[in-house]
């Protein structure tokens, strides 16, 4: 007996079978980069999870990884800008590396304010990796060492990210679209 599909057929952007290859790559550029000195992993929660753990998975050391918090102000769609960080006060960057783990990186405000607290906290350096980034939306200047895929301006679910919560657990990166979602939730209340 088959079974109904649980999720809308989204198209997808990028495999978990690509993310999954790329995640390797990355790490091998990380560990090349790192030399001896171990890193302090920070996820920026929610969405970072997911892709924070498979880096976790396929960097030697199994390194904890430490969860902070960003929240931009403004309406749902146009950010005003302004970052709240989340911060441990216990959380052991000082003197050491810093990598910032990332979904996605928009305008670029989260990674600027969180690199800007930890270099001006005393970490010794602070590098970000990220899934993915839409270089066309960047409203700071600002390097990322370490980027999974460049993508356009699309609304980007699945693999840690979500729309209200909802399609977190989707395997790979798909994109977004209300007639999709729309014709699906009809179709399954009419089966
Ligand atoms: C996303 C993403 C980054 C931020 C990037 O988080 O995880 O933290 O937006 O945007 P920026 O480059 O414009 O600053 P989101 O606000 O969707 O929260 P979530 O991860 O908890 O879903």
């Amino acid at each position: 007996m088959s079974h109904p599909p649980a999720h809308p057929p989204f198209r997808i952007l990028i495999s978990r079978d690509q993310i999954l290859r790329r995640t390797h790559e990355l790490a091998r550029q990380i560990v090349a980069d790192a030399g001896d000195n171990p890193l302090c992993l920070v996820v920026v929660i929610e969405g970072a999870r997911t892709f924070a753990r498979q880096l976790q998975k396929v960097l030697p050391g199994h390194l904890p990884l430490h969860e902070v918090r960003a929240s931009s102000y403004g309406a749902s769609t146009v950010s005003s800008g302004r970052v709240t960080l989340t911060i441990a006060a216990d959380l052991p960057f000082r003197g050491r590396d810093v990598l910032l783990l990332e979904d996605i990186v928009d305008t670029g405000r989260t990674i600027a304010s969180l690199r800007e607290h930890f270099l001006g906290q005393g970490a010794r350096s602070c590098r970000t990796a990220t899934l993915l980034s839409k270089p066309s939306r960047r409203v700071v200047e600002l390097e990322l060492e370490y980027v999974g895929f460049e993508i356009p301006d699309e609304f980007v679910l699945g693999f840690g990210m979500d729309l209200d919560g909802r399609y977190r657990e989707l395997p790979d990166v798909v994109v977004y679209e209300a007639e999709v979602e729309r014709a699906f939730q009809q179709a399954s209340a009419a089966s």
